[in-house]
């Protein structure tokens, strides 16, 4: 029987449309594949619930997503000391449609090597130059602030990505003794500098956003911020119906906390956008409900919870799953399936509603049963509207 027909059907039926999608065999998108990359710590307990959930739009949408899990992270490292296999980057860049991470971090590597060499590698290696990061609200009782509501706080930082302080630059003189000496360089050029400010006022042309607000430390780093003012109020000038705003960071984090309402868009450099948004998250209702996209608008890109392997709670089935479920609702966006990621997004809507959620969020499930009741949501929201989309 073909869809068609099958819609005309449960149009004259509708309470089986209810049943039948499940039974409708799952056609593959006609798209590259998605990497899955689950990571340590809680990145497998929450990208389990991440990929249940888009197995039960799959469902939905009688369409299946074509995936590849890779096993890139701690046990790999320690087993044969490997973080991205030669040609594994290349392999990315070439064949998969996005990539989709959970989080890296392991007590048994302190120093992080397996994490620099595989995320910062791919962020680096893919010139994943936007750490793309909206701070909203979607809960007034998440947020730790007074009288906060939902309007109030509804910004998105875009952070530099590819540059500054983590480009892991410098060294170590006579490490382990009295006299040692740490260099770590600002990487700071104006290719990259500008290209993310300019990016943050077109994302902002896109979405209606009236202000930009370039946070840096201008009166201190006297070189490397020097060249983001300039960048900065050039890129602004181009941009005419837009307003810009300039604050040093800590006045931006201190205003943050004060007004949040007032920022809509705000650019910034490697670490402080790194520092930035982790407060943004907190005031979201904290890092388990946070969501980000590691973005070059030209190339594949790769999608991560904000968080990171929280190893103390892995495998406890206590982890929040939303900050991976909500970031999930962000590749689904930025691959075009828009009515995938609005039904994604109405069945967290409603989790939260119901309190059916972990405890750092005030719920009393586990981080399997929060994934149940979202699959639960999304497959109950099939209709014949979702059939015909
Ligand atoms: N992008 C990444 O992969 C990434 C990001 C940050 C930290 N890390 C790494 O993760 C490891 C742990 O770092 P950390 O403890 O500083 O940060 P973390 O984000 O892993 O955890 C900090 C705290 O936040 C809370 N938390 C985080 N995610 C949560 C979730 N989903 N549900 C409920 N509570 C949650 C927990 O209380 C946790 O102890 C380190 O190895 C670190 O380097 C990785």
């Amino acid at each position: 029987m073909t869809h068609t027909r099958l819609r005309h059907y449960l149009g004259m039926f509708p309470a089986l449309a209810f049943t039948v999608p499940a039974l409708i065999k799952r056609q593959p998108l006609n798209m590259k594949p998605i990497a899955v990359i689950p990571g340590d710590g809680i990145g497998p307990d929450v990208i389990n619930e991440a990929l249940r959930a888009l197995h039960s739009l799959e469902e939905v949408f009688a369409t299946r997503v074509p995936l590849e899990i890779f096993d890139y992270g701690a046990e790999r490292w320690l087993r044969e000391k490997v973080g991205l296999p030669p040609g594994a980057m290349e392999d990315l860049r070439k064949n998969y449609s996005a990539i989709f991470l959970g989080a890296l971090g392991d007590p048994r590597i302190p120093d992080m090597a397996h994490g620099r060499e595989i995320l910062l590698g791919l962020r680096f290696g893919l010139d994943l130059y936007i750490n793309y990061r909206p701070i909203k609200l979607l809960r007034e009782d998440l947020c730790p602030l007074k009288n906060c509501r939902l309007e109030d706080l509804d910004f998105t930082v875009m952070r530099e990505n590819t540059e500054g302080a983590y480009v892991g630059m410098g060294g170590i003189f006579k490490k382990g003794t009295p006299d040692e000496v740490a260099i770590q360089e600002d990487v700071n050029t104006r290719k990259g500098v500008e290209r993310i400010i300019r990016y943050a006022f077109e994302y902002a042309k896109r979405t209606g956003a009236r202000t930009v607000t370039m946070a840096d430390k201008s009166n201190a780093l006297g070189f490397g911020h020097d060249l983001w003012q300039r960048a900065f109020w050039e890129v602004a000038a181009e941009y005419p119906g837009i307003e810009a705003e300039h604050f040093f960071i800590d006045a931006l984090t201190m205003q943050i906390v004060k007004n949040p309402a007032r920022f809509k868009v705000i650019v910034t450099c490697n670490m402080f956008g790194d520092i930035v948004t982790d407060l943004g998250a907190q005031l979201q209702g904290g890092l388990g409900m946070a969501a980000s996209g590691n973005i070059n608008p030209e190339g594949v890109c790769l999608f991560e919870p904000v968080h990171g392997s929280a190893p103390k709670y892995a495998g406890k089935n206590v982890s929040n799953p939303f900050g991976a479920i909500l970031t999930l609702e962000l590749m689904l966006e930025h691959l075009g399936m828009a009515a995938w990621s609005r039904l994604l997004h109405a069945a967290v809507m409603s989790a939260l509603d119901e309190k059916a959620t972990t405890r750092d969020i005030g719920g009393k499930l586990g981080t399997t049963e929060v994934g149940d009741y979202i699959c639960g949501k999304i497959k109950a929201s099939c209709s014949i509207e979702s059939l015909n989309r």
